[in-house]
C-alpha cells in the first residue's frame, strides 16, 4: 500500500477566491488556470497499519499544521477504499512551498493521485479532481494539463465541481517568467485570507456576481487563442481578487514594494510591444505569462528589479508527470 506521483502546479487567469461551502470546499466562483509544466511536487504515500495517526513531511520537515486537510483528503480515499489505516506522507516541491506559488495545488493533487495509487483505486480525472479539491481548491485543477477550467458547480454536496479540460498545453505554447520577491511563507494562507474576505469585504458580492462574465470571456480568449483578450481578462480578475481582498477588515495586502515595481514592468514591456501580463496570487510573487518566445525578454527585465530574489521559467506543463 505503497505509492508516488508527480504533478505540476497551476495558475489562475481567472481568479478562485471564496467558498460557498468551507467544509466540502466547494469555491464560489469558477476558475481558469494554466498548469506549469517546470514547477513540480513528488509524493509518497505509504500506509500502514502499525501506524497510530497520519503523518506528513513537507521538504524534509514534520508539518503538523498541514496535516488536518491532508488527512480529510486521505480520509475521501480510505472511506472508498474501505482501509483505516494511517499514512506515511513524504511530499517535495521543486519550489519555494507556501509563499504564493501554487505549492498546495501541486502538492494535494499528488497527494490525491499517490493515495488513489496506493490504494489500488481506479478513480476517473473527475473524481480525483473533486477529491483534490477537498484538499485545496487549485489542486482540483493540476489533475489536468494546459488551460483548465474548474466549474463552481451548484449541488450541495459538491459533485458537480470539478475542473476539466479546456485546451491541450502544445495547442497555445505559452510561457511564464515567476518572479521571486520574497522566500518566507505568506502570513495569511488562502483559506483564511477567503474567509476574511467573504466576511468583511464589502466588494466581495460583486466580485461574486461579476464572476460569471468574467469566467465567459476568459473561456473565450483561451479557446479563440487571442492573447490581447487574455490580457484583458486575466489582469482584471487578478486586481479585482486583490481589491476584495485588500478591502477585507483586517485588510489583506500580499503584494510588496517589489511585486507593485515588477508590475510597472510589466506594463512598461507590454506599451513597448511585447506580449505579456501578470497575474499575482496570495502572496507576493509576480508571474508574468507571454506568448511563445517571449520568455528570454521578460525574464530579463524582471531579473533587474530591486528586490527580485531569483526568477523561475516555464512552460506549459501535462498535469501528472510522474
Ligand atoms: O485553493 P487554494 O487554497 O490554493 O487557493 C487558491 C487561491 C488563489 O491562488 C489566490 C487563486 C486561484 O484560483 O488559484
Amino acid at each position: 500500500m505503497k505509492a508516488a506521483a508527480k504533478v505540476c502546479a497551476n495558475i489562475a487567469l481567472i481568479k478562485y477566491w471564496g467558498k460557498v461551502s468551507t467544509a466540502l470546499n466547494i469555491p464560489a466562483v469558477g476558475s481558469i488556470s494554466i498548469t506549469l509544466g517546470n514547477l513540480w511536487s513528488e509524493t509518497e504515500v505509504e500506509f500502514d497499519e502499525s501506524l497510530p495517526s497520519d503523518t506528513l513531511i513537507l521538504d524534509g520537515q514534520s508539518r503538523l499544521d498541514q496535516l488536518g486537510r491532508v488527512t480529510e483528503c486521505l480520509d475521501l480515499l480510505r472511506v472508498r477504499a474501505g482501509v483505516e489505516a494511517s499514512a506515511r506522507v513524504v511530499s517535495h516541491n521543486n519550489f519555494p512551498t507556501g509563499a504564493g506559488l501554487a505549492s498546495s495545488a501541486s502538492g494535494l493533487a499528488a497527494l490525491t493521485i499517490a493515495a488513489a495509487r496506493a490504494l489500488a483505486l481506479e478513480l476517473s480525472p473527475r473524481s480525483l479532481s473533486i477529491i483534490a479539491r477537498q484538499g485545496s481548491g487549485s489542486a482540483a485543477r493540476s489533475i489536468f494539463g494546459g488551460f483548465v477550467e474548474m466549474h463552481a458547480g451548484s449541488t450541495p454536496d459538491g459533485s458537480d465541481s470539478f475542473a476539466e479540460s479546456l485546451l491541450a498545453a502544445d495547442t497555445w505554447p505559452l510561457e511564464v517568467v515567476i518572479a521571486v520577491t520574497e522566500r518566507g511563507e505568506k502570513s495569511v494562507s488562502s483559506r483564511a485570507g477567503m474567509e476574511q474576505s467573504a466576511l468583511s469585504s464589502p466588494y466581495y458580492s460583486d466580485w461574486v456576481a461579476t464572476s460569471t462574465v468574467d469566467l465567459d470571456r476568459g473561456r473565450r480568449a483561451v479557446l479563440g487563442r487571442d492573447f490581447e483578450q487574455l490580457t484583458n481578462i486575466a489582469e482584471h480578475s487578478c486586481l479585482k481578487m486583490h481589491a476584495v481582498a485588500m478591502a477585507a477588515q483586517p485588510p489583506l495586502v500580499y503584494w510588496n514594494a517589489t511585486t507593485v515595481a515588477c508590475m510597472h514592468v510589466i506594463w512598461d514591456l507590454r506599451h513597448s510591444g511585447v506580449p505579456v501580463f501578470f497575474t499575482i496570487d496570495a502572496g507576493p510573487q509576480l508571474k508574468a505569462v507571454c506568448a511563445p518566445g517571449f520568455s528570454q525578454e521578460v525574464e530579463k527585465a524582471l531579473r533587474d528589479v530591486p528586490g527580485v530574489l531569483e526568477t523561475l521559467i516555464t512552460g506549459l506543463g501535462p498535469g501528472i508527470i510522474g
